[in-house]
């Protein structure tokens, strides 16, 4: 396994790490075994995955809860992130709590990374809290300069941000907050973040984690058309708003046409070089060396394997633009906005 530095931080990352949305089951992803997520998460360990993403937000905090119990008895090989949710941080006491609280679910005494899940403004807190009535911001300042007091009494080791875009992390450097990481969507149908937001997080030693490297599944060419996704997974900007049914909030037209094509030119190339699509994309996000850590959620041993597998196949840089190239359209289709669920004029990352 290949480990790439966390910005600023001592941590070494894995060059894939595992997504545990889904652990814990819910709505989103359907249930999951904890049978099943404990030999998944042992079996990452024993090959060399290190970084673990979570959040209290996930499943309503079962995901952190199933994740601790996975890690029970190993704790001291794992690096642990996971989220506060942007409506919790309108007082310093509750933002202990929560810190807290994701600590008991965890059954851990130490957070590696705590991270801010979107940024402070109204739309992701109205997203979070349901509250649609919620106008105000808590004082940025304020909030973060908790997490730091969180970090003196050794709750938390480093703090990261996850979906900021480059004036809010502008802002936050101008206040000076040690922030050592953005989680931020990465992969050949999410490049958004190329223009401007790895460059900015380049020149800052942000180190940055991609998340969603199988954009939650498309990119595994399963879909022949995308009539079958679960509305969940087909919410974002990269589908027609219909698609999502009332989970979609972007009232885009999407990129599906240029989506469909480039899977029908991946599939077989995948078959040329003896591999598979998910293999292909997974590989294609890892070789950025400017995202020091990509996130997959994999909850069975076979895919978690397969995508193991990824790490190591050899792909040609001929190969590699073939794909930036094939992706190029579904790009300019989506274009530079990071925030793939809602419109571009009322994008939360900026
Ligand atoms: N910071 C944020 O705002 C944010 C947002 C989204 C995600 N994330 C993080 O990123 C992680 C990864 O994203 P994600 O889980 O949403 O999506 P993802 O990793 O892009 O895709 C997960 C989907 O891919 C399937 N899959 C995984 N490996 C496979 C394989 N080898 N072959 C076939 N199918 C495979 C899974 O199948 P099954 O359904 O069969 O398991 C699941 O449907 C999350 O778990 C979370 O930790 C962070």
């Amino acid at each position: 396994m290949e480990y790439r530095v966390l910005g600023k931080s001592n941590l070494s990352v894995s060059v894939i790490g595992l997504g545990c949305w889904s652990f814990g089951g819910g709505s989103y992803w359907g249930t999951t075994d904890q049978t099943t997520v404990e030999k998944v998460v042992l079996s990452a360990l024993d090959n060399g995955i290190n970084y673990f993403d979570t959040a209290e937000s996930y499943n309503e905090g079962e995901s952190e809860r199933s994740l601790g119990k996975a890690l029970k008895g190993h704790r001291t090989k794992a690096i642990i992130g996971t989220k506060i949710s942007p409506s919790h941080t309108y007082s310093p006491k509750e933002i202990e709590k929560c810190c807290k609280d994701s600590l008991k679910r965890l059954s851990t005494d130490y957070i590696d990374l705590y991270m801010l899940h979107w940024p402070l403004n109204p739309k992701s807190i109205v997203h979070f809290s349901k509250d649609p009535n919620i106008q105000t911001v808590p004082p940025i300042a304020e909030v973060f300069h908790t997490f730091q007091k969180l970090q003196e009494k050794g709750y938390i080791r480093y703090i990261g941000i996850s979906n900021h875009g480059i004036q809010q992390m502008r802002e936050l450097l101008d206040i000076g907050i040690p922030i050592v990481s953005n989680e931020l969507p990465y992969n050949l149908v999410s490049r958004a973040i190329e223009k401007d937001i790895l460059p900015f997080c380049g020149e800052h030693r942000i180190g940055v984690i991609g998340y969603m490297a199988l954009q939650q599944g498309l990119l595994t060419g399963k879909y022949r058309d995308f009539s079958t996704i679960p509305p969940p997974q087909a919410h974002s900007r990269h589908f027609h708003h219909s698609r999502g049914k009332t989970e979609s909030r972007h009232g885009e037209n999407g990129a599906e046409p240029e989506m469909l094509e480039l899977l029908e030119k991946m599939r077989p190339l995948a078959k040329e070089l003896n591999t598979t699509v998910t293999t292909l994309s997974l590989r294609w996000a890892i070789e950025e060396k400017r995202i020091a850590c990509t996130l997959v959620g994999s909850r069975s041993l076979e895919k978690l394997h397969e995508n193991i597998e990824a790490t190591r196949f050899p792909l040609t840089q001929e190969v590699y633009q073939l794909l930036t190239r094939w992706s190029e359209p579904v790009l300019q289709t989506l274009g530079f906005s990071a925030d793939y669920y809602e419109s571009r004029e009322e994008s939360r990352i900026f």
